[in-house]
């Protein structure tokens, strides 16, 4: 399958369960990774607090605002970027406030707003898995204050995945957000099923 239908399809997976996502994620357990990633998130910023631009690739359904990372920031300083019409649609619904949704990859996205920079930059819960070994790479140019990525961990796919929809490039670009550790700070995490790369100045 080539990369274009690849995309449309895992849009096509992610569209369908965009109305029951939030609910498979309500437990305790999902509840402490979101926890995790929060702070993670905080301690590449410092601990201040207030007003980041965040740059969301593969926002989904909008867990990142869900657990708090704009703060008091202004909903205008918020980017949601994904592929699926249908999971953006949940996060507008959620947050009618955010205005900067934009459907489509974030390949497209990147090369269309070639100067969005963010305080943060984050793809979380494996939407990075889905993005491409040089797109992974480009990312640390986007970011002022902290780049967190979560691919899918060695090995692992959720079990929703369906063979059609795995990318072939995932382990290549969970190995090029490892590679970035060695141009620039940060540190690898491990959380769940997830590796987590964490780059910024305060993560050293
Ligand atoms: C497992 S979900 C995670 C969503 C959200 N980050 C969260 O933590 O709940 C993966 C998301 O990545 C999106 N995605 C797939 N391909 C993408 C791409 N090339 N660029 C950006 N997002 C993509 C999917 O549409 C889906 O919403």
């Amino acid at each position: 399958m080539d990369i274009v239908n690849k995309v449309r399809a895992t849009s096509l997976m992610y569209d369908l369960l965009a109305k029951d996502y939030d609910g498979r994620y309500l437990g305790e357990k999902f509840q402490a990774e979101n926890r995790q990633v929060f702070e993670w998130i905080r301690e590449g910023r410092g601990g201040k607090i207030g007003a980041p631009r965040v740059l969301d690739l593969g926002a989904g359904t909008g867990l990142t605002l869900d657990i708090g990372v704009l703060d008091d920031g202004d909903f205008q300083d918020y980017v949601a970027v994904d592929p699926s019409a249908g999971m953006l649609e949940q996060l507008r619904m959620k947050y009618p406030e955010v205005s900067r949704v934009f459907p489509r990859t974030a390949e497209d996205f990147l090369e269309q707003n070639p100067n969005e920079i963010a305080e943060i930059v984050v793809s979380l819960f494996g939407s990075p898995s889905h993005m491409l070994p040089e797109t992974i790479t480009a990312l640390p140019g986007r970011c002022i204050e902290a780049l967190v990525l979560m691919h899918y961990a060695e090995g692992y796919f959720p079990y929703f995945y369906d063979e059609t929809v795995i990318p072939n490039w995932s382990e290549k670009s969970r190995e090029a957000a490892l590679a970035l550790l060695e141009k620039y700070p940060g540190r690898v995490e491990h959380l769940g099923t997830f590796q987590v790369v964490l780059i910024g100045e305060n993560y050293v």
